[in-house]
């Protein structure tokens, strides 16, 4: 395997830290149990009904926004109905998942004040099939209204005086499917007039209104969305691609064969030409690149636990969930010209989750390591890394082995993310530096034996990442020893 880095920085090209960011929808265990465990709980410490647990695990993350309520959930939910006095709310039934009824206690006011504890931005996806234009646009209005104004009274009322100023708003989400079996043309007209009446509540720069996009390979969506939206009223448009192997017949999340590994990679591996296909589409209508393309789901999609909940979407998570988030990040990075924005599903206890938790206990799966090596990249300047690599085979198929990505940091910091796939054979990559002279190479590695490895309630630090040390540097020559199935972030200086 050997690569080109090509060190010298374009101004131009950011990796927007808003590639890395995360997913909270009323699915299951995410909100109720993941995130939030309610004001009076003595058992779990929490700051307002938040784990705090989590809030240190996210911190350490630098999860820059957070994606809520859903998903399917959010063209079914009200969101005056999750505020004012707890007790007065009334209760959903959550069709899509599971039909369970929830009380509301976690609203609009939890979710904006737990992003602030977070540090992290929201990005609220507005109910654009089952809501009206009047209630998305006093959502809006409720939000970021600085003025006097009957939203902004409510607010106050509520106990929160300045607006949050959200600047994400999704208008919808999968209209094709759950948001309401919409064709492209349709969505189209609705989403313009939706995003008319959301705007003027704020500054108007500030509001980035991403269109529900389309569902992996459904290249006309895209087409359709970018020739008959004004792009001036467009900030992205999203896309959607799970790694799953068949939809039928997903296959368990940890106890898998090498078989259902291979498909799972090259379900992972399709976003590569998903992204440059939909890229394409877009600079057709768009060459300034100016709407963002936001992959605002993404991840593995496996059967859930045996003996938990169908509609739940609880699975464990091994270190195939970490290829898949090193292979995923790495294209985006690689293509940050174009993907702005993206969106793990999901964070907590649900599908390629980064925390489970079970009642007090709570532990970092290996999809979160993987986030935070990755972190270094978060609005760094991208560098181009040419990478050529041998194949990991199965029968007549075959897959890209090594994947990578590269950035230069604000503190003049370069770091290169390696992964190899490959489940037994390690990869030594040579990498020929072009622009600059670097004095020493460090890193950290995440690897485990199997690829079927995981972190439990009892063994929650089975997979942490460890010092690398299969890193040379001689001159403008760096060689790595990458280990079977691993993921390696360099640093050089
Ligand atoms: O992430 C789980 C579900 O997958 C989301 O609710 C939906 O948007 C997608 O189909």
């Amino acid at each position: 395997n050997t690569a080109t880095l090509s060190a010298q920085t374009n101004p131009e090209r950011v990796i927007s830290r808003h590639i890395y960011g995360h997913f909270a929808e009323h699915l299951g265990r995410s909100i109720y149990g993941g995130f939030y465990v309610g004001e009076d709980n003595k058992k779990i410490p929490n700051t307002a009904g938040v784990r705090n647990d989590v809030v240190d695990a996210l911190k350490k993350l630098k999860v820059p926004n957070l994606r809520w309520p859903g998903g399917c959930f959010a063209d079914t939910y009200h969101w005056k109905d999750g505020i004012g006095p707890k007790e007065n709310r009334p209760t959903i039934v959550n069709t899509w998942w599971g039909n369970v009824t929830e009380n509301n206690s976690f609203g609009t006011h939890d979710f904006l004040n737990m992003c602030e504890l977070l540090g992290t931005e929201p990005y609220l996806a507005g109910n654009m099939a089952s809501g009206t234009v009047q209630e998305l646009m006093d959502w809006v209005q409720y939000v970021n209204f600085e003025g006097e104004s009957p939203m902004s009274k409510l607010r106050k009322e509520n106990g929160r005086e300045k607006p949050w100023n959200v600047k994400f708003w999704g208008v919808g989400n999968e209209a094709w499917g759950c948001g309401g079996n919409m064709t492209p043309d349709y969505y189209a007209n609705e989403y313009r007039k939706y995003a008319t009446f959301m705007a003027g509540w704020t500054n108007e720069n500030n509001l980035f209104r991403i269109a529900s996009g389309a569902n992996s390979a459904d290249y006309n969506w895209t087409e359709t969305l970018m020739k008959n939206i004004p792009h001036n009223m467009l900030g992205g448009v999203a896309l959607h691609h799970y790694a799953v192997i068949d939809w039928a017949k997903k296959g368990p999340s940890k106890d898998f064969t090498e078989q259902h590994y291979f498909a799972t990679m090259k379900s992972a591996l399709f976003m590569e030409e998903l992204v440059n296909k939909h890229s394409a589409i877009m600079d057709k209508y768009d060459p300034k690149k100016t709407v963002a393309l936001v992959v605002d789901e993404w991840g593995g999609w496996y059967e859930v636990e045996p003996g938990t909940n169908p509609g739940f979407l609880y699975q464990q998570n091994t270190m195939r969930d970490a290829m898949i988030a090193g292979v995923t990040l790495n294209i985006f990075n690689n293509h940050s010209d174009r993907i702005r924005m993206a969106n793990l599903a999901q964070a907590i206890n649900v599908l390629q989750a980064v925390i489970l938790t079970d009642e007090e206990k709570m532990l970092l799966t290996p999809t979160y390591h993987v986030m935070e090596m990755y972190n270094v990249h978060q609005d760094a300047f991208y560098l181009p890394l040419n990478l050529k690599t041998v194949d990991y085979t199965m029968g007549n198929e075959k897959l890209p082995a090594v994947s990578g990505s590269a950035s230069k940091d604000k503190n003049g910091v370069t770091h290169i993310t390696l992964v190899n796939i490959d489940p037994k054979k390690g990869q030594d990559v040579t990498v020929t530096i072009d622009g600059a002279k670097f004095k020493s190479v460090g890193g950290r590695v995440l690897a485990s034996k199997n690829i079927q490895d995981h972190n439990t309630f009892d063994k929650p630090n089975n997979i942490t990442p460890t010092n690398f040390k299969g890193a040379n540097l001689k001159g403008n020559n760096l060689t790595v020893k990458l280990p079977a199935c691993s993921v390696v972030v360099l640093e050089l200086k």
